[in-house]
C-alpha cells in the first residue's frame, strides 16, 4: 500500500480514493442548492386553457385570468370617469432619449376611460364606416387572437373594471355598452373585421396584433384597429415585422430594433408593460393615415410664422403591450392624448415644453417636422 508523505500529514491510499470524490460530491450538491436559491422562481406559464368567462360571477367580484397576476378591480360607484377630464401626461423631459422608456401596466389601467369617451366613440364610428380598410385590417392568421382579444375585453375585462358603464347578460349572451347604448353578442363574429370593428366603438384604444414569424426571432404586424393613426396608414404596415415598420423612424435601426425584438421574444404573460411619445400638431384631427411626419425624399412645407395656440396640440400617444395567454400573440394598445398648447402654457409648463421641443435630436427633429412649427410654437410658448 502506498504512503504519501506531505509534510507531517501521512494519508493511505485508500484513503485518498474514498475521500476526495466523497468531497466532490458534497462541493458539487452545495454549488447546484446555492445556485438553485440564487435563481427568481419562474412565473408560472399561462394555462392553455384559462377559463375565459363565468357568467354567473357577482358583479362585485374582483376577476382574475391568467391574463395577468393582479386581479381587476371593479371602479367604486362614487367614481364617475365620463366626468373626469382625461390624463394629463406631460411625458416630454428636456433631452429626448430615444429608449424603450417600459414601466410596468397594472392591469386595471389597461383602458383609461374619461370625459372623451363618448365623442371619441361617436368619432371612431364615423371613421370605421368612412375608411374601413385603412382603419381595420386582419389577416387569416390571426383571427385566433382576435376572438381571444374580443372575448376578453367583452366578457372580462369592462365589466369588471367598469360595471357602470359595461354588463353583460348570461341569458342574453351580451354585451352592453351603458354610454352608447350599444349591444354585442359575447361570442365573437367569426369574421375578425366584424370583431375589430366591434371593439374599435367599444374602446379609445387602437389596437395593433403582432405574431411571431415562424422560424425567426421577429414579430409582424397581422391585425389593427387604427382609427387615430399619427401620420401612417395600417394596411400599408400589414405583414412586416417591427423593424420595418420602423423604417421611416431615424435612429430607431442603432437605438431600438434589437432591444426591441429581444423584447418581443421575451416578454412573459401577465407582464404587462406602458410607454408614452408625444410629439406636436398643428391641427386637432385625430384620424390621420399621412401627415405629421417627414419621410426622406419628401418636400417641407414652409416655415410657420405663427400659430395658434388654442389649435396646436401636445399629441401623447399612451401606449400598453402584453401577450395573450392562450394564442401568445402580442397586442399593444395606443390611447391618443390631445392638449391644446394654450393650456400649458397656462399650467406654467411653456418652458418645460419649449426646452424639451429644443432637447429632440436633430434627426428625429426632423421627421416631426419641427422645421416647420418648431420656431414658432417656442415662441408662443415662451411669450
Ligand atoms: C414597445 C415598443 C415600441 C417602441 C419603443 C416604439 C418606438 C417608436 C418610436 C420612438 C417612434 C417614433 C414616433 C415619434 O417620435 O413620433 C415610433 C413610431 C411608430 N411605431 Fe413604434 N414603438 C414600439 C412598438 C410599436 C408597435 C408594436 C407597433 C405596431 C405596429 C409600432 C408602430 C409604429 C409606427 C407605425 C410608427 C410610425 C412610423 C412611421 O412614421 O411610418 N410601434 N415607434
Amino acid at each position: 500500500m502506498a504512503i504519501y508523505h506531505m509534510g507531517p500529514l501521512a494519508m493511505d491510499e485508500s484513503f485518498i480514493y474514498t475521500f476526495f470524490p466523497l468531497l466532490a460530491a458534497i462541493l458539487l450538491l452545495i454549488y447546484i442548492k446555492s445556485k438553485e436559491a440564487n435563481e427568481a422562481p419562474k412565473e408560472p406559464e399561462a394555462s392553455p386553457t384559462y377559463s375565459l368567462w363565468n357568467p354567473d360571477r357577482k358583479r362585485s367580484e374582483t376577476s382574475t385570468s391568467s391574463f395577468f397576476q393582479e386581479p381587476i378591480t371593479a371602479l367604486g360607484d362614487e367614481v364617475d370617469v365620463l366626468s373626469m377630464p382625461p390624463h394629463p401626461f406631460r411625458p416630454y423631459k428636456p433631452v429626448y432619449h430615444m429608449t424603450m422608456g417600459l414601466e410596468k401596466c397594472a392591469p386595471n389601467d389597461l383602458f383609461l376611460i374619461d370625459s372623451s369617451y363618448p365623442s371619441r366613440i361617436a368619432l371612431r364610428k364615423q371613421v370605421v364606416n368612412e375608411f374601413p380598410h385603412i382603419s381595420l385590417g386582419a389577416s387569416e392568421r390571426c383571427g385566433p387572437a382576435v376572438k381571444e382579444l374580443y372575448t376578453y375585453i367583452l366578457s372580462q375585462h369592462l365589466p369588471s373594471r367598469f360595471p357602470k358603464l359595461f354588463t353583460t347578460s348570461s341569458v342574453d349572451r351580451e354585451f352592453k355598452n351603458h354610454v352608447s347604448g350599444d349591444s354585442y353578442p359575447l361570442t365573437p363574429p367569426q369574421n375578425s373585421i366584424d370583431a375589430l370593428k366591434i371593439l374599435a366603438t367599444t374602446v379609445e384604444e387602437d389596437i395593433l396584433i403582432l405574431q411571431k414569424e415562424s422560424g425567426r426571432e421577429t414579430y409582424s404586424l397581422q391585425g389593427f384597429i387604427a382609427c387615430f393613426p399619427n401620420g401612417f396608414d395600417s394596411s400599408k404596415k400589414m405583414g412586416m415585422e417591427l423593424r420595418e415598420i420602423h423604417g421611416p423612424v431615424p435612429m430607431f435601426e442603432e437605438k431600438l430594433a434589437t432591444s426591441m425584438d429581444r423584447f418581443f421574444g421575451r416578454l412573459e404573460v401577465g407582464k404587462w408593460v406602458k410607454r408614452m411619445n408625444w410629439t406636436i400638431s398643428t391641427h386637432e384631427k385625430l384620424f390621420l393615415p399621412t401627415g405629421n411626419h417627414h419621410y426622406e425624399g419628401e418636400e417641407l412645407p414652409e416655415e410657420l410664422e405663427f400659430v395658434d395656440l388654442e389649435k396646436t396640440y401636445l399629441r401623447v400617444e399612451r401606449q400598453v403591450l402584453l401577450r395573450l395567454p392562450v394564442s401568445r400573440d402580442m397586442v399593444f394598445f395606443v390611447k391618443t392624448y390631445m392638449t391644446p398648447l394654450a393650456r400649458i402654457k397656462k399650467e406654467g409648463q411653456g418652458e418645460a415644453l419649449a426646452t424639451a421641443i429644443d432637447g429632440v435630436p436633430e434627426k428625429l427633429g426632423v421627421y416631426k417636422r419641427r422645421i416647420v412649427w418648431g420656431k414658432a410654437v417656442k415662441d408662443a410658448l415662451r411669450a
